[in-house]
């Protein structure tokens, strides 16, 4: 493992203005998002939209500092011939990979996953560092149960333990490999739990989260974690102020995250665009941290150029326009510099 080599993408990822392409869908999950855009999912189309979004200059160049890929991806050219991976990088952005297989279903733990990849990953990470990449990402995903259902409570201390547990694991790995570790451990926002709740579950894990870091020997300077905010339950009929998001995340952050990790770049989850930006551009204005705090969004930066592009290649400029708004604002608020004003002004 060479530290100073992972601490140093690691610092360039979480690059003040800039953040995190999350475009790691796996082939279910882009199917679904085609599909709101009546387009079938297809190798090609993927690699189209994928293309269109790594050749918009402005956006890669200034306020993305790397793209989480999908293994399909990371193995794509375009139609021109350059790999994907080379587009990119051409950029100056880093590539990255999704490594693990997703959340299964937990025995014993009915209605909660642990997420799976552990098997083989030595190997694969071995080649994904040979095909480019040089950070990875592992998703954990931790479901609140609706708070009328008392029959089944969630999450459980045990699936949260698995959780944490097979990402520290991972963790180590991706750093044996030189590869820098992203830890996503998302508390989802859909149901209808208050922000008390998302607050302590969130800090709960996040506490498990680096226990387990720390006792599978993972070196905290090169690794970057991907968090979900402190939100209320999407179905949850009081919603929390952007201030109140704002401080409690950092609350929770501040409590739970040693120094040494370089940034924080959270997930979208589910936010709507605007609200995304917002939230992150308010953390940033409280500011004096001692991590960057960025985004590594996947939906929040892609939806409305994907709603533009709706699969036809004669929309292809003005889909760059929007990923270049989207980009752009998110970049202004990594520095708490975001205004509604610019946003309008599109
Ligand atoms: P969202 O920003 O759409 O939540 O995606 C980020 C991600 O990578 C989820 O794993």
């Amino acid at each position: 493992m060479n530290l100073e080599q992972l601490n140093q993408v690691a610092v360039k990822m979480v690059t003040p203005g800039q953040g995190l392409l999350a475009a790691d869908e796996s082939t279910g999950t882009i199917g679904k998002r085609f599909a709101s855009i009546n387009t079938e999912s297809t190798y090609e189309k993927r690699r189209d939209w994928r293309e269109m979004l790594f050749r918009t200059d402005h956006a890669m160049r200034n306020h993305v500092s790397g793209v989480i890929l999908y293994e399909e991806t990371l193995r794509q050219t375009s139609e021109d011939g350059t790999t994907l991976v080379d587009l990119i990088k051409s950029n100056d952005a880093i590539p990255g990979i999704k490594v693990d297989m997703g959340a299964k279903p937990m025995a014993g733990r009915p209605g909660e996953t642990v997420t799976e990849g552990l098997d083989g990953l030595r190997g694969r990470l071995n080649e994904y560092y040979e095909l480019g990449a040089r950070f990875a990402k592992w998703r954990a995903v931790i479901e609140i149960s609706n708070p009328e259902r008392a029959d089944q409570v969630t999450p459980s201390w045990g699936a949260i333990k698995a959780n944490t547990h097979a990402l520290a694991r991972y963790a180590a790995l991706c750093q044996e490999a030189n590869i820098v570790p992203i830890v996503e451990p998302e508390v989802l926002m859909n149901g209808y739990h208050g922000v008390q709740t998302c607050h302590d579950i969130t800090h709960k894990v996040l506490k498990s989260l680096f226990a387990d870091l720390f006792e599978q020997g993972v070196k905290l300077e090169g690794t970057i974690l991907k968090p979900n905010m402190v939100v209320a339950g999407k179905r949850c009929p009081v919603q929390p102020s952007v201030e109140e998001v704002a401080e409690r995340t950092v609350e929770v952050l501040k409590d739970c995250v040693p120094s040494a990790v370089p940034g924080i770049a959270f997930l979208s989850g589910g936010q709507d665009n605007v609200q995304a930006t917002e939230n992150l551009n308010a953390m940033n204005q409280i500011g004096g941290f001692p991590w960057s705090l960025t985004y590594s969004y996947g939906r929040a930066l892609q939806q409305s150029a994907l709603f533009t592009w709706a699969g036809e290649s004669d929309n292809y400029d003005a889909a760059q326009k929007e990923f270049n708004h989207r980009a752009k604002m998110n970049g202004l608020a990594s520095m708490g510099e975001w205004t509604a004003e610019l946003e309008r002004a599109g």
